[in-house]
């Protein structure tokens, strides 16, 4: 006789689904990932759908491109750095999944938001599977949205808060966190990847067809991608990442994935005694307040998306005691890090050999841009022949493998920010344009001709 319940082998990495058990997962290459987890429904659905015979039932309707169809206005959060990542509010029928690394703010953030949409109107409900109702109460007195009509729930079955959802037609939901929940269709403990992905995809759904806006908290690996399956990203609608170092006080909110807005928008907070804020001048949060005697620093011109920032980087360069001397970095790329110092050697006679190479961008900011090489190559040298740069200057540009300095986009922005901020000279591409304010803009063409600026005996060594 047949068993009644199958079961099957899914991998807890990226929740593909064998057959038969495996010490490594096929789709990912993952070791010791697959467990074995009843599947009483096919995978991934709670129930079994009936599938339509091909004889009865309405056919699709097409519609041409610009055919007018009930768009429902998006709800301003009234958040602005919110807004924007958002791009430009929140969606109805919509969800969006925001990962980050515990502690770091998510609960914070959008009990703030989830506040902020219930005081302007909207019905507002918070889950809360982590947490007790009194550690969020008392979270919401310290952020003084005590007396928001926010209705709060702490639960972890997916059933009941269904149940719930459908009867109070809310149009803001946040759960916090996806990982925490469970359905009672499944045999599969939560936090698996059968729970999380069953979970997320009856709540889309419920969000879809009930207009509310969703918002699932997700919990970051030490790998630094959300946990549990990716199939989670694909069925939300956004992706953002809450980013930050703990010892800082500033918070990045990143979208990775956007249906309704911008991908390369982001939004700065400051994290008070009192929760998120705004960040106030977020373009010069990244610069030391005071210009660093002795050499080793050089600030970027760098540009999130419509946004610029200028961000110190910082260099260290010494003898190194080791045979093999270290090279770390924070906030940087090191296979970059390893790449500039490349193109010095080779192209420009600047030699690294026994010297440990540190390099570090001030205020927990991450330069994810090329055009940060020029800036990374100026504190290099600097730190290297104890020239400090010019003052009040900016570097930007990509340095190619030749030793071309290559132009980087919206470069007019950059300068129009570098010189709002009191920054009297720019080092950028050959291709830069006029100065701009009180600025004035010297062309590095080669990486020679930094190094002749900034390090003359390095290049003859
Ligand atoms: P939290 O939102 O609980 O993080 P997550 O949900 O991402 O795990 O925030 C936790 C940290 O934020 C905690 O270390 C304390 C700090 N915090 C403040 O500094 N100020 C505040 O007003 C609040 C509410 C939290
Ligand atoms: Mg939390």
């Amino acid at each position: 006789m047949a068993k009644a319940s199958t079961s099957a082998f899914v991998c807890q990495s990226c929740g593909a689904v064998h057959a038969k058990w495996a010490g490594r997962c096929e789709a990912c290459g993952e070791w010791n990932t697959l467990v074995e987890e009843a599947v009483s429904a096919p995978p991934g659905a709670l129930k079994a759908e009936k599938t339509p015979t091909a004889k009865r039932g309405p056919k699709t309707e097409f519609i041409a491109l610009n055919a007018d169809v009930d768009t429902p206005p998006r709800v301003v959060i009234g958040v602005e750095e919110l807004d924007r990542v958002f791009g430009g509010g929140i969606v109805p029928s919509s969800a969006t999944l925001i990962g980050g690394d515990p502690g770091i703010g998510k609960s914070t953030l959008l009990l703030q938001a989830a506040a902020r949409l219930a005081r302007n109107g909207v019905k507002t409900v918070y889950v809360s599977g982590e947490e007790a109702a009194a550690q969020i109460q008392e979270r919401a007195k310290r952020l003084k949205v005590a007396n928001s009509p926010v209705q709060l729930a702490t639960e972890t079955d997916l059933r009941r808060i269904l149940a719930a959802l459908k009867e109070s037609n809310p149009g803001f939901v946040v759960i916090d966190s996806i990982q925490t929940l469970w359905s009672d269709a499944l045999e599969a403990a939560p936090g698996s990847v059968a729970q999380v992905r069953a979970c997320a995809q009856e709540l889309v759904r419920w969000a879809k067809k009930s207009g509310a806006a969703l918002v699932l908290v997700g919990h970051v690996t030490k790998e630094g991608t959300i946990a549990g399956p990716r199939v989670v990203e694909h069925m939300v609608d956004a992706v953002f990442y809450f980013e930050g170092e703990r010892g800082h006080q500033f918070r990045i909110l990143r979208a990775v994935k956007n249906r309704f807005g911008p991908t390369d928008e982001i939004g700065i907070f400051e994290m008070h005694a009192l929760g998120l804020t705004p960040a106030k001048e977020p373009s010069a949060l990244f610069l030391s307040a005071e210009a660093e005697p002795g050499g080793g620093t050089a600030v970027f011109a760098a540009m999130e998306g419509s946004r610029p920032v200028l961000a110190e980087v910082q260099a260290l360069v010494a003898k190194s005691p080791f045979g093999t001397p270290r090279r770390s970095v924070i906030g940087f790329d090191s296979g970059r890090l390893a790449m500039i110092m490349a193109v010095l050697e080779t192209r420009c006679g600047v030699n690294f050999a026994g010297m440990d190479v540190y390099l570090s961008v001030a205020g927990g900011y991450r330069i994810n841009e090329p055009a940060g090489d020029l800036a990374a190559a100026a504190a290099l040298l600097s730190s290297l022949s104890g020239n400090a740069v010019p003052s009040r200057s900016v570097f930007f540009g990509e340095i190619a493998l030749s030793g071309a300095v290559r132009a980087a986009p919206r470069m007019d922005q950059r300068l129009k920010e570098a010189a709002r901020l009191g920054f009297q000279r720019a080092y950028g591409p050959d291709s830069s344009p006029a100065a701009e304010g009180g600025l004035t803009v010297s062309p590095i063409a080669r990486l020679i001709a930094l190094v002749d600026l900034l390090a003359p005996d390095a290049a003859n060594a």
